[in-house]
C-alpha cells in the first residue's frame, strides 16, 4: 500500500482548499465563531481542522472512504487484518473488545492488573471476571503480569470463558510472554484479547518488545497519545484472524462510539501512522539510543531499573526500555514527593510516580536536549534531597494479599444499595466502588470484592504518604462506600 498517502490529513487539506462553508456542527465554523481569547491559547489551525466527518471531511455517504482508507493503510502498517480509529483513548476501545468477546453474564479470564478502565467495561456490561492474578515481586513491590500456567489454571476455573484479557505492557515497562498465553487461549478455541494501551510503538521497532498482533493476539488495544506521537484520546484497536467476528465487533463498538469523532484526532492516528511507516524504524533508533544515554547518566546518581532487574524466570518475559523506572527509596523520600519536587523545581513532569519509584518515558520526541534536562533534574533532586519529606511507611501487602475474593459480579455491587461506612468499619465488606492508586490506575479494590484489612492498611498509609485516589467516592478514603448488607 502507498503509505505516503495521510487520507484525514489529506482530505482536510483538499477540505480549507476548496473553502467549505459549513451549515453543520461543529458551531463554531472552522473558527468563525470562536472567542479570540481562546484562539489566542489554542491557534486558528486547531478550529479550521476540527470539521465532521460525515457531510464534512467525507460526503454524506462516506462514500470517499476517507476514515476507511486510513484505518486499512494502520492495518497495513502493524501487519493486522482491520484497524479500528477511536476519539475515547483506550478506555473506550477496551470496552469494546469485551463486550465483542463475552456477552452479560459470561466469564472472561482478566488479569488482576487491569486498568480500571477494564474494570469499566466489567461494570457496564455484566461480563463475569474469572481474575488471573500476576506474579508478586516483595522486592520490588510490584507484580509482574501472569504466565501461561495461571491462564491454563484460570481456564480449569472457568472452561466456559469466553476468552482473555492480558495486560501489557505494565505502566512500569514489564511484558508478558504474549504468545504463550496466545496458545492456552487458542488451545480453548477462544480469543486472546491484548490491553496494550503503552505498546503502540512496539510494531515499528525490532529491539523492541514483541508486539501484540505478532505474538498471535486476536484483538489488540492501543493508546497512541501514550507512546506514540498521536493527540490525546487518540486510539486503535486491531483484529487479526477469525476468532472474533468483524460485523459483530463493529456493531459492539457502534454501541459505545460518539457520532461526533474529532478528526483532529483521526487526523493525528493517520499521520502517526505514515511518520511510523517511514520513519519509525530511525526515530526509535534514536530514542533507543538516547534511553541508554538517560539510563547510564541517571544510573550515576540513582538507582534505575533494568532489564536485569525485571526480565527472568517467574519475573517479566521482556522489557520496554523506553520506560526509565527510577527507584528513589535509598534516598528517603518518596516517589510522589520526587515528581512534585521535579515539577515545582524544574518544570519536568515526571508519568508514574508511587510510594518509591518515579518514571519517565522516552519517545520519539526526545532529543540530547530533553534528555539532558532530565538527567540534570534528576541529579539535582538527589543532591537535595535532605530537603524533602521523609517518606511515610506504606504497609505494602504481602503477597497474595491483594487477591481478594469476589463476592459478587462488579456490577451487581457497583449498582447495588450502597453505604458508606468507616474505613476501618469496611473490612469483610463488598466493595461498591473502584479505589485505584493512580498512576498507574489498577484497583487495589473493586466493585464486588470482599475487603481485607491488608488492603485497607495498605491504601490508608498509601493516601497518608502521598498517594492519589481519584475514584472512590471519599478520596481520602476515610470512609468506603460498601454494599448494603442483604442488597445482593
Ligand atoms: C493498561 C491501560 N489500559 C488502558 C488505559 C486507558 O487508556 P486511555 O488513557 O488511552 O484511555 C490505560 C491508561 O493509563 C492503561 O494504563
Amino acid at each position: 500500500m502507498d503509505h505516503s498517502r495521510a487520507p484525514v490529513l489529506d482530505a482536510l487539506q483538499e477540505y480549507r482548499k476548496r473553502d467549505h462553508l459549513s451549515f453543520t456542527p461543529p458551531g463554531h465554523k472552522q473558527g468563525r465563531g470562536v472567542d479570540p481569547r481562546v484562539l489566542d491559547v489554542l491557534g486558528e489551525d486547531v478550529f479550521r481542522s476540527d470539521v465532521l466527518m460525515m457531510n464534512g471531511l467525507d460526503d454524506r455517504t462516506m462514500s470517499g472512504g476517507v476514515l476507511s482508507d486510513a484505518e486499512r493503510l494502520m492495518a497495513d502498517a502493524v501487519d493486522a487484518d482491520q484497524a479500528f480509529f477511536s476519539t475515547c483513548g483506550s478506555s473506550l476501545s477496551v470496552k469494546t473488545c469485551i463486550i465483542t468477546v463475552a456477552r452479560p453474564g459470561e466469564k472472561l479470564l482478566v488479569s488482576r492488573n487491569a486498568h480500571k478502565s477494564v474494570v469499566a467495561g466489567l461494570i457496564i456490561s455484566g461480563v463475569d471476571p474469572v481474575w488471573v492474578h500476576p506474579r508478586w515481586d516483595a522486592e520490588w513491590e510490584w507484580a509482574y503480569l501472569p504466565g501461561p500456567e495461571a491462564v491454563a489454571e484460570g481456564f480449569a476455573r472457568a472452561p466456559g470463558a469466553r476468552g482473555m484479557l492480558l495486560i501489557t505492557p505494565t505502566d512500569y515497562g514489564t511484558c508478558a510472554a504474549i504468545s504463550d498465553v496466545a496458545d492456552v487461549c487458542h488451545e480453548h478455541g477462544v480469543p486472546l484479547i491484548v490491553d496494550e494501551a503503552w505498546g503502540a510503538h512496539l510494531p515499528f521497532h525490532p529491539g523492541l518488545p514483541s508486539w501484540a498482533m505478532d505474538a498471535g493476539a486476536d484483538l489488540c488495544v492501543t493508546s497512541v497519545h501514550k507512546m506514540g506521537a498521536g493527540l490525546e484520546q487518540g486510539s486503535v484497536y486491531h483484529l487479526r484472524g477469525d476468532r472474533v467476528d468483524p460485523g459483530v465487533l463493529s456493531m459492539r463498538a457502534d454501541l459505545l462510539d460518539t457520532t461526533s469523532p474529532s478528526s483532529l484526532v483521526y487526523a493525528g492516528l493517520d499521520g502517526w501512522r505514515r511518520q511510523m511507516v517511514e520513519h519509525g524504524h530511525g526515530l526509535l533508533d534514536r530514542a533507543l539510543g538516547l534511553t541508554a544515554v538517560a539510563r547510564e547518566r541517571l544510573g550515576g546518581v540513582l538507582r534505575v531499573v533494568g532489564r536485569d532487574d525485571v526480565v527472568g524466570p517467574r519475573k517479566a518475559d521482556d522489557h520496554d526500555p523506553l520506560k526509565v523506572v527510577m527507584d528513589v527509596s535509598a534516598l528517603g523520600f518518596s516517589g510522589y514527593s520526587a515528581s512534585e519536587w521535579l515539577r515545582s523545581r524544574h518544570h519536568v513532569d515526571v508519568g508514574l510516580a508511587d510510594h518509591r519509584r518515579i518514571a519517565a518515558q522516552i519517545t520519539v520526541a526526545d532529543d540530547e536536549g530533553t534528555v539532558d534536562r532530565l538527567v540534570t533534574a534528576v541529579a539535582d533532586l538527589v543532591a537535595h534531597a535532605a530537603e524533602l519529606p521523609r517518606s511515610r511507611p506504606v504497609d505494602i501487602p504481602a503477597p497474595g494479599e491483594l487477591e481478594l475474593e469476589q463476592a459478587v459480579l462488579p456490577r451487581a455491587a457497583f449498582f447495588a444499595d450502597a453505604e458508606h461506612v468507616p474505613a476501618a468499619e469496611a473490612v469483610g465488606r463488598i466493595c461498591a466502588e473502584t479505589i485505584s492508586p493512580y498512576p498507574p490506575g489498577v484497583p487495589a479494590a473493586l466493585p464486588g470484592e470482599v475487603i481485607t484489612r491488608p488492603v485497607v492498611d495498605y491504601l490508608r498509609s498509601g493516601r497518608a504518604a502521598g498517594m492519589f485516589l481519584p475514584d472512590p467516592t471519599d478520596g481520602d478514603l476515610d470512609t468506603i462506600r460498601v454494599v448494603a448488607r442483604g442488597a445482593v
